[in-house]
């Protein structure tokens, strides 16, 4: 598979919401990634359920749904309702990891857990092979424009390492600080999706920084 590029929309101007999606669909980005934040999990607040079906009715591209709230479990079918195409839940955020993805499978989203940079890869062996997705955070979740954290990349090594060796299909996510400075080393460790928000939304030209951060040429790579 082609590596994918999910926009963040928390760092678009919400003021222009409408053509900052536009601006998403008429790119070469393949999701809009949506945050969700609950003022528990994390230090913030963003937007929830209204917004999500405003934006989901006029994006072109899958939403991808990214909840830091406590009690995930409890919100993933109204988040489903709202258009969501993948959800991944926090595995800090639940003592039900293994729930909440049934519950993400039998609504039809693609599954995907979200780790915070403190949490080891290996705790998702258990339920790896459920996932659609994992979502590796390479900033402390809650802001955006913050500075990726290199330790990730050793993280997303050692996740595709177990993935290719059990021959999975899951695919690793890498959300935070990502940028065309550091977006070949994120792909070269074997990352499949990049979330970019500030970036992207951020850059005097944002279709042209989309079109860059897909045109990586990973053949010329190693990974
Ligand atoms: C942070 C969010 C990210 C954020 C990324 O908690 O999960 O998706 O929007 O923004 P940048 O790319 O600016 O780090
Ligand atoms: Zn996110």
């Amino acid at each position: 598979m082609k590596y994918l590029i999910a926009p963040s929309l928390l760092a678009s101007n919400f003021l222009k919401l409408e053509e900052e999606v536009m601006m998403v669909n008429d790119s070469v980005a393949d999701w809009l990634h949506f945050d969700v934040m609950d003022g528990r999990f994390v230090p913030n607040i963003s937007f929830g359920f209204p917004l999500l079906d405003a934006v989901a009715k006029v994006s072109e591209k899958p939403v991808d749904v990214h909840l830091m709230i406590e009690e995930p479990e409890k919100y993933i079918e109204r988040f489903t309702s709202a258009g969501a195409a993948s959800i991944s839940i926090h595995y800090e955020a639940t003592s039900h990891v293994h729930r909440a993805i049934q519950i993400m499978k039998e609504s039809g989203v693609k599954a995907g857990i979200a780790i915070n940079p403190h949490t080891p890869v290996s705790l998702l062996d258990d339920v790896l092979e459920d996932l659609d997705l994992v979502l590796i955070m390479s900033v402390n979740p809650g802001f955006g424009g913050q500075k990726f954290i290199y330790r990730t990349l050793e993280k997303i090594r050692s996740l595709k390492e177990s993935i290719i060796r059990r021959n999975l299909d899951t695919k690793i996510e890498v959300d935070g600080g990502i940028g065309l400075q550091n977006a070949e080393a994120v792909l070269s460790s074997g990352a499949d999706i990049l979330v970019a928000g500030s970036s992207v939304f951020r850059a005097e030209n944002p279709t042209e920084t989309i079109r860059r951060l897909k045109s990586i040429d990973m053949d010329t790579i190693m990974v």
